[in-house]
């Protein structure tokens, strides 16, 4: 079976919808189909400050809600980064074939770096993409499931894979990024041409997964739509309205078109009030399911260890074609 492979970051103590709707989805569905390796991607998180001990209990979470999701341990395997010391092993290769320029002009890079000023942002946040390559590469998967955003990084990726191969020997399969057109890009509730996103959306403006269903609700009813008062997707006019309709869409299963007839002249009051409830209704049982899983860290600890066993196996073979091709001498 060829392989999936996609990772998250454990960045704050949920995930929101965003990650939920442009990537998990896609990771719990791949799961049977793919050989899986999903992570969580602990070595990228300390790209910027970050506390040692909320890290660790967010990693755990990280973990407890890939499962809540429906990754499955029993099909995939589920990691942490650090664990797998060849991610950083290949990263540095990787780091010898990027060029300054090339990585400089990462865009995810120029925005994170912005904030702080470029002097101020670490050297990790600067070569992230190029970890992010290793990440990939080493398991020679066919798709990563990913949002919009993780596209220019994918391409890296591609890249990278190419001049590899074509400096040495065919190590790579070239990745494809599996992005699903519709939920690519799911907007801050606020502003609806924004990203949803850990780092820049206020909490009005983010779900988290673990939020409080209650709270939840109230900021769907809350967000932004427009002066109008039909319920249509239209991306460019209706912003707000568009992504509550993806959001809605994808987790109740209904096609858009068909919630577009249900809420025709109906106002935007009710269509947020039903989409509040089935919002609730989504995020009870997982929640329930991640705060249970949470309990048993003996359970947690072995999934993880269970499938950085399986990610080593692969990444280590890998690891060793690459030094190999580049030209250490094995140690004996
Ligand atoms: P991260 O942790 O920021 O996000 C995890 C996944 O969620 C997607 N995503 C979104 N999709 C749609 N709409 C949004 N508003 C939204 N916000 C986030 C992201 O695209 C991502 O798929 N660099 C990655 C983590 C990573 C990785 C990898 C991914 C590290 N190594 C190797 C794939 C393969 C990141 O920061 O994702």
């Amino acid at each position: 079976r060829p392989r999936v492979l996609s990772g998250i970051q454990p960045t704050a103590d949920s995930f929101h919808f965003g990650n939920y709707l442009g990537a998990l989805r896609q990771w719990v569905t791949m799961q049977d189909e793919f050989e899986p390796f999903f992570f969580i991607a602990d070595q990228h998180a300390i790209t910027v400050e970050q506390d040692p001990k909320q890290l660790r209990d967010r990693c755990l979470r990280a973990a407890a809600q890939l499962i809540a999701a429906g990754v499955d341990p029993e099909k995939s395997a589920i990691f942490m980064q650090s664990h797998v010391p060849a991610h950083a092993q290949l990263g540095w290769v990787l780091q010898c074939l990027t060029g300054f320029g090339e990585a400089r002009r990462m865009t995810q890079f120029k925005d994170k770096s912005a904030k702080q000023g470029e002097g101020a942002a670490s050297v990790g946040l600067f070569t992230y993409p190029v970890l992010m390559a290793a990440d990939i590469l080493l398991y020679r998967p066919q798709y990563v499931p990913v949002g919009e955003d993780q596209r220019q990084h994918l391409e890296l990726t591609r890249d990278l894979a190419q001049r590899f191969n074509h400096r040495y020997k065919k190590t790579f399969r070239l990745p494809e990024p599996f992005i699903t057109k519709e939920t690519a890009k799911i907007t801050d509730l606020q502003e609806p041409t924004a990203k949803m996103s850990k780092s820049a959306s206020s909490p009005a403006g983010i779900i988290d997964l673990l939020d409080e269903p209650s709270v939840s609700a109230k900021k769907i009813r809350s967000a932004v739509t427009d002066s109008g008062s039909e319920v249509r997707f239209d991306a460019d006019e209706k912003p707000g309205v568009s992504n509550l309709l993806t959001i809605y869409s994808t987790i109740t299963d209904t096609p858009v078109a068909a919630l577009e007839e249900q809420y025709a002249g109906k106002g935007y009051g009710d269509f947020k009030k039903d989409l509040a409830e089935a919002v609730v209704e989504f995020v009870t049982p997982f929640r329930n399911r991640t705060l249970e899983l949470l309990e048993d860290r003996d359970r947690l600890n072995d999934v993880i260890a269970a499938g950085a066993a399986k990610a080593s196996a692969v990444a280590e073979r890998t690891l060793a074609d690459v030094y190999d091709r580049v030209g250490f001498v094995p140690p004996v």
